[in-house]
């Protein structure tokens, strides 16, 4: 009831209203470059969130930062040979060269292994032990013998104990997510010699996490309806299956030193000092503000909305243990919310750094602007479920959504002006029935785009954006200025100024999603500002003025260059997998039968206009006729497969390459990337069974 009521006292213009919010984005570890997984599970979603509060008005930061301690980092660095610290610096300015690129902002962007944060997450630790919540306990851990290193969790691999998976480590299981101590995988393994390790002695400093069982429930409970129920129902399983002490101390030499004098050795487990890392940033950001007070606001008054962006791989520390840290601690609040995403896979696979199966930030960003990969990301983030990062289906999402609706609306309303109205957007217009009803179906859009923002639904808040450009050239193509400038020219300039007053608040719409290309928008159409979120949610006539210089916003991109970034990420994994994976498995004699391979006949080859390496072929196999596309063009001309007869796999499931549905696919030997057909030894009659 309470919470009702404070919901409803907070609304402002209809939505809700928070007196501040600070947001915070996982802080990814300094061991590696940023691929677009990381940043549509957490970092896009975070920005564009902010960004839509800040244009609100509302008083909102987003901090972040490396996350630099923990084994991980400690084994990359040994492998390169450096000192762990090196390895963290190079990776903390790479990250933040990533998020520079991406228009990814934060209100500052700290790191882990400045003094400031070792001090915080002591002082941290310190308070929890003054008051009982941590204790000092003997245990036997596992050691590697060869290694001569006790093993870290994530170090030992094994057996699901839960759902059986094969390679589950020893903190987590990656398959059902679910906590686990080393000691419960069957059959463990140190995973980086694959060595049986051994239980040896030691001491740890647990946290007393199943103190806070019932609290956690409460608390969690109180955020139904409010939160994911992806991010709730996981939580709240797990802490109904029950919640035990948790070691938040390692055997380490790199780390945050855990601040006892008996504790000679220890260091703080990576995933306790880490979300103290948020704190950490806010007070950098007020430091760097002048007021070193400042942080306390956002983190210790009722009234401050915190709210933690992160993947999905994240949820148990965000939902369960950091809350519990906090409530032992005492002074701060508590996250309001955790929309944490599912995960991002690319061309239909699973991510992988290790097999080079990932598309890097850097990468992207040689090939495309920030706000093609940031419009290409938004408009498939895994909100509720997994999703896929295809880069045909982005490349035909930039031409149809971006350059021939978006993009299109822009450039013709600008495109007239300047070609007809000599530059000059017309003077605000006596709007009728068209622009009324127009206005109208703007205003639906606007409160729906506003509300999925609020809601975190990023997916649905893009679509109603594009829903304003596809309305604005419906708008166009019904008023018809290119015929209308003839004979009627008040009608043109209401056409325009119209199409114009939409422009205005796209402006402000497209920012989120779309900074840089909204930046540009705004010079084309001469605004001083952008305006606010609630001043675009009315449509508005710009008063009469020049047009800046126009320019197209978003151009196509050429098939040519999606092929050479899918080449390049293939050869990369290629080049990694070793010898005995690509080894192919048995099939049995059955399996093979189901195979219908049959001898073709090349009948037509037609060249896809635009694509380097595919040819559309028409080809005969006796009974019928089917389509194919191959990749040959680069190694056959269409007079060499003009008549071939070739090997086939005719009842392949088909698939859409280009627009063009291709019914199977034939064989080829491949030396070198370089396909070489096969052919029957002597002509066979187009259909003929291979067996
Ligand atoms: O999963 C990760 O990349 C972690 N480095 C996230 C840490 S989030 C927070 F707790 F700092
Ligand atoms: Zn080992």
């Amino acid at each position: 009831m309470e919470k009702l009521f404070l919901f409803k006292k907070a609304q402002k213009g209809g939505f809700p209203f928070a007196k501040r919010t600070l947001v915070t984005s996982a802080l990814p570890y300094a061991n590696g470059p940023l691929h677009i997984g990381h940043i549509a599970g957490a970092y896009l979603p975070a920005d564009i969130y902010t960004r839509y509060k800040r244009l609100r008005g509302e008083d909102v930061i987003h901090v972040c930062g490396t996350d630099e301690h923990g084994v991980a980092i400690t084994i990359a660095a040994e492998k390169e040979g450096i000192s762990p610290q090196s390895l963290v610096d190079r990776y903390y300015k790479e990250i933040k060269e990533d998020f520079e690129g991406l228009s990814i902002d934060f209100d500052f962007f700290s790191r882990t292994s400045i003094p400031l944060h070792h001090k915080n997450a002591q002082e941290f630790f310190l308070r929890l032990y003054e008051k009982g919540y941590v204790v000092k306990k003997s245990i036997s851990q596992f050691f590697c013998p060869k290694c001569q290193r006790f093993l870290p969790d994530r170090y030992v691999v094994g057996t699901c104990p839960h759902c059986s998976h094969k390679r589950a480590r020893g903190d987590q299981c990656e398959n059902c997510g679910r906590w686990l101590e080393p000691t419960d995988l069957i059959s463990p393994r140190c995973s980086i010699c694959g060595t049986e390790p051994i239980l040896k002695e030691t001491y740890h400093y647990y946290f007393k996490l199943d103190q806070f069982s019932e609290k956690l429930e409460k608390w969690l409970s109180s955020k139904k309806h409010q939160w994911k129920e992806n991010v709730l129902g996981l939580a709240l399983s797990w802490v109904r299956e029950g919640l035990r002490e948790r070691a938040i101390t390692r055997d380490l030499p790199w780390g945050v030193k855990v601040p006892l004098k008996e504790a000679e050795g220890k260091v703080l487990y990576v995933w306790f000092d880490a979300p103290i890392g948020y704190i950490t940033a806010t007070q950098e950001w007020a430091n760097f503000k002048g007021d070193n007070e400042l942080w306390k606001k956002y983190w210790m008054d009722k009234d401050t909305r915190l709210i933690h962006f992160i993947g999905k791989d994240n949820i148990v520390f965000h939902a369960l243990v950091w809350p519990a840290m906090l409530m032992a601690h005492g002074d701060f609040i508590l996250p309001d919310n955790i929309p944490a995403n599912e995960f991002l896979n690319l061309m239909g696979d699973k991510i992988s750094t290790s097999r080079g199966w990932a598309l890097w930030v850097h990468e992207a960003l040689d090939f495309f602007p920030a706000d093609y990969i940031r419009f290409g990301i938004a408009s498939i983030l895994p909100e509720s479920k997994d999703s896929d990062f295809d880069l045909y289906d982005f490349q035909n999402r930039i031409h149809s959504e971006l350059a021939d609706n978006l993009g299109n609306f822009i450039h013709r309303t600008l495109g007239f002006i300047k070609n007809y109205l000599q530059a000059k957007i017309p003077s605000p217009p006596e709007p009728t029935d068209p622009e009324r009803e127009l206005f109208e179906r703007f205003k639906d859009h606007t409160q729906r785009l506003t509300r999925s923002l609020e809601d975190f639904r990023f997916r649905e808040a893009l679509k109603e954006l594009l829903e304003i450009s596809r309305e604005g050239n419906r708008y166009f193509d019904k008023k018809r200025p290119w015929v209308t400038r003839k004979e009627d020219l008040t009608e043109t300039k209401r056409t325009l100024a119209t199409s114009v007053a939409l422009l205005r608040s796209l402006v402000t719409f497209m920012e989120p999603f779309l900074p840089n290309s909204a930046r540009r928008l705004q010079r084309q159409i001469q605004m001083e500002s952008i305006p606010t979120w609630q001043d675009a949610m009315e449509p508005k006539y710009l008063q009469e003025r020049e047009l800046g210089e126009i320019e197209v916003l978003f151009a196509k991109i050429p098939d040519s260059k999606i092929e050479a970034l899918i080449g390049r990420i293939r050869e990369r994994t290629e080049s990694k997998t070793p010898k005995e994976e690509k080894r192919v498995e048995n099939i049995s004699f059955d399996e093979f039968k189901r195979m219908d391979l049959r001898i073709g006949k090349v009948l037509e080859v037609e060249n896809i206009e635009g694509a380097k390496k595919l040819y559309k072929l028409r080809v005969d196999l006796g009974d019928r006729e089917i389509t194919l596309v191959a990749g040959l063009k680069e190694f056959y001309t269409e007079d060499d497969l003009k008549g071939k007869e070739i090997v086939v796999i005719a009842n392949l499931e088909p698939a859409t390459i280009r627009g063009i549905k291709s019914e199977g696919m034939l064989l080829a030997a491949v030396e070198d990337g370089k396909p070489v057909l096969l052919i029957p030894e002597k002509e066979v009659p187009p259909g003929t069974k291979i067996s």
